[in-house]
C-alpha cells in the first residue's frame, strides 16, 4: 500500500550534487528537495554558484557525482530526446535575461513554441495570452532594445511559461530593478504559482523578495548547503552567516577587531 500522497512527492530532487568547471570544484555535496508548488529562494553570496546550482537542475551541466532528478528523472542520466520532453516540463529565466535583441517581443516569447513545432497559426494568440499574464499585452511589437530593465524580465518570463511549465526558474529576477518594479515582480511570480500551480525556484539575494515570496530559503556557501528551512526559522539558524545575511550584517574580517582600550580616547 503506497501511503505517500502522489501529488506530494518533490518535483526537483538534488542528491549529494558535487560539480565544478574543470578541476575547481563549486558545489561540494548539495542536497534538497522541491515540493510542488513551493517557491524555493537560492542564495548566498556572489559567486557562490547559484546559477551554477540552477544549470544543474535544468540538466544543462553534467555533475562530476551525484544526482539531480526531475519528475523522478535523473536530468544528467537520460537520453537526449527524453530530455527534451522534459525541458518542455520547467522554463528558464537566465539571469542576463537572454533576449534576442534582432527580434520582436512576441518572437522571443514565441521561439520555444516554434521549436517545439507548436501549429503556426496558434503561436501568436499564445504569445499574447504569455505576455498578458506578465502585463505586457501591449508590447509583442516592441524590440527590446525599447525596453526597460523591468519590462525584459517580465518578457524573460513570458518566454518562461510559453510551453505552460510546471516549473520555472529564475536567475536573479529582481537585480537591477529599483524597489517597486522589484515587489511587483515579486507578486507576479506569486500570482503565477497561485494562478497556474507552478512550482518556483528563485535565485535572488535580495532581502526584500526573499521576505515577499519564499516559502523556503536554501542558503550555500563554500559550495556547501548552509540552511535549508522555512523562512521562520532563519532567525534561530545555527550557523552565524545565516544569521548574518538576514540581518544585513558584514563579515567580521579576522584581525581588525576593535581592542576595547583603543576605543577609550
Ligand atoms: N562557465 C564557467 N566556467 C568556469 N568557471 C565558472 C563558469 N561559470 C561560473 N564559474 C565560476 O563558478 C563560481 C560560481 O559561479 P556562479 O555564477 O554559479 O555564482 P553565483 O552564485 O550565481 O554568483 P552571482 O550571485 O554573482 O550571480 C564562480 O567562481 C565563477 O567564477
Ligand atoms: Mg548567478
Amino acid at each position: 500500500m503506497e501511503l505517500g500522497r502522489p501529488d506530494m512527492e518533490p518535483v526537483i530532487e538534488v542528491e549529494n550534487l558535487v560539480a565544478g568547471y574543470g578541476a575547481t570544484r563549486i558545489l561540494d555535496g548539495v542536497s534538497f528537495e522541491v515540493q510542488p508548488r513551493e517557491v524555493l529562494v537560492v542564495l548566498g553570496t556572489s559567486g557562490c554558484g547559484k546559477t551554477t546550482l540552477l544549470r544543474h537542475l535544468i540538466g544543462l551541466l553534467r555533475p562530476t557525482s551525484g544526482s539531480v532528478r526531475l519528475f523522478g528523472r535523473d536530468v544528467a542520466a537520460i537520453p537526449e530526446e527524453e530530455l527534451d520532453q522534459l525541458r518542455a516540463r520547467f522554463g528558464v529565466a537566465f539571469q542576463s535575461g537572454a533576449l534576442f535583441n534582432s527580434i520582436t517581443v512576441a518572437e522571443n516569447v514565441a521561439l520555444p513554441m516554434r521549436e517545439r513545432g507548436l501549429p503556426a497559426e496558434t503561436v501568436p494568440a499564445l504569445v499574447r495570452m504569455k505576455l498578458s499574464l506578465v502585463g505586457l499585452a501591449d508590447a509583442g511589437q516592441k524590440m527590446p532594445s525599447q525596453l526597460s530593465g523591468g519590462m525584459r524580465k517580465r518578457v524573460a518570463l513570458a518566454r518562461a511559461l510559453a510551453l505552460d511549465p510546471e516549473i520555472v526558474f529564475f536567475d536573479e529576477p529582481s537585480a537591477g530593478l529599483d524597489p517597486v518594479t522589484a515587489a511587483g515582480l515579486d507578486r507576479l511570480i506569486l500570482q503565477l504559482r497561485d494562478l497556474l500551480d507552478i512550482t518556483v525556484v528563485v535565485v535572488t539575494h535580495e532581502l526584500a523578495s526573499i521576505r515577499a515570496i519564499a516559502d523556503r530559503a536554501l542558503m550555500l556557501a563554500q559550495g556547501r548547503v548552509l540552511f535549508d528551512g522555512p523562512l521562520a526559522e532563519v532567525d534561530d539558524a545555527r550557523d552565524p552567516r545565516v544569521r548574518r545575511f538576514f540581518r544585513r550584517e558584514p563579515e567580521e574580517p579576522a584581525g581588525i577587531r576593535p581592542q576595547a582600550d583603543s576605543l577609550s580616547l
